[in-house]
């Protein structure tokens, strides 16, 4: 694998060998976590997070902390001088002098991208607005392997909010490059995959309903309806309770379907389906973590 030095910002950025190769030594993480634990000594990762987050941010950090490296960074752009008006470029530049490699959330679509060109450090994008979410695909796509082994055949569903979700258009880039992956899009007319995404992939179907299409799924990604993301109140109203997923509905599902969630869910899979054992969002956190070890190692250079 010849990460050294690359950025991940669109999940275009990895070829399917790539992938394979990252979610091959997040498996060997996985197997023996001591083995790693100064790999990255001396490594210092930043994270620059202009939106709120909870797995990703902690997630990345535990992963360079528990490689040996260290962390700085942000997660409340107005305790840094984000706040006087200071540029991404100019932020970038500073940051480069201090650390190795950074991640970087920012809710305009293409800051990350605007960043790696100024940076020269590898920037990891941890989400651009409604656009690309990659590592959160990789998080998705382990944790599919983890249990399936092999993605052909599979038929995945993607329900809620397929227009605003960056982990949406993420996944279903990096998946339609499997083949034999059939998508199920789930979700109300005004929150439709965008085209650009639509454009990336084969064999797919569009829906309105969960009930009708939860039968014939291998996979289920619930996603949450994106309130930041919508131009009026009254929009987001009407359309965020669009799919609940609860424990009557898992009745019509496959003994070995897998639900997945990027995280944080509001109400679209209701508690009582938690202790379903094809519930797997939780299992999927865990993962974020070791996929990130792997994927900091790469882009620093730190195979062993
Ligand atoms: C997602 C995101 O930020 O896009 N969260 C995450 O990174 N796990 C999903 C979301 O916020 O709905």
């Amino acid at each position: 694998m010849n990460l050294k030095g690359r950025n991940l910002i669109s999940p275009l950025d990895l070829t399917v060998q790539e992938m394979e190769e990252l979610f091959g030594l997040a498996e060997r993480i996985i197997a023996k976590p001591q083995d790693y634990s100064e790999v990255c000594k001396g490594m210092m990762l930043a994270t620059l997070f202009y939106e709120p987050s909870t797995r990703t941010r902690l997630s990345f950090e535990a992963a360079m902390l528990r490689l040996g490296g260290q962390v700085i960074g942000f997660s409340e752009p107005g305790s840094s001088s984000v706040s006087k008006g200071e540029s991404i470029a100019d932020t970038i530049q500073t940051i480069a002098s201090y650390a190795d490699i950074a991640v970087m959330r920012h809710p305009k679509e293409g800051a990350a991208f605007v960043a790696a060109r100024r940076a020269g450090i590898p920037i990891i994008n941890a989400g651009d607005g409604g656009h690309f979410h990659p590592t959160q695909t990789l998080t998705d796509l382990l944790t599919i392997r983890l249990e399936k082994k092999d993605f052909a055949g599979i038929t995945i569903g993607l329900c809620g909010d397929l227009k605003f979700g960056r982990t949406v258009h993420s996944l279903m880039c990096a998946f339609a490059r499997y083949s034999g992956v059939k998508f199920v899009l789930i979700s109300p007319d005004e929150l439709r995959v965008p085209e650009y995404v639509l454009d990336e992939i084969n064999e797919f179907e569009e829906v309105r309903d969960l009930r009708d299409a939860l039968p014939k799924l291998d996979v289920l990604y619930m996603t949450r309806v994106q309130r930041e993301r919508f131009f009026n109140e009254e929009d987001y109203i009407r359309l965020k309770d669009s799919y609940i997923l609860n424990a009557s509905k898992m009745k019509k599902a496959k003994p070995d379907l897998m639900v997945l969630h990027p995280l944080p869910r509001v109400n679209e899979i209701s508690t009582d389906v938690d202790n379903d054992p094809r519930a797997f969002y939780f299992r999927q956190t865990k993962n974020g973590m070791y996929v990130r070890m792997a994927l900091l190692m790469a882009l620093l250079g730190k195979e062993i």
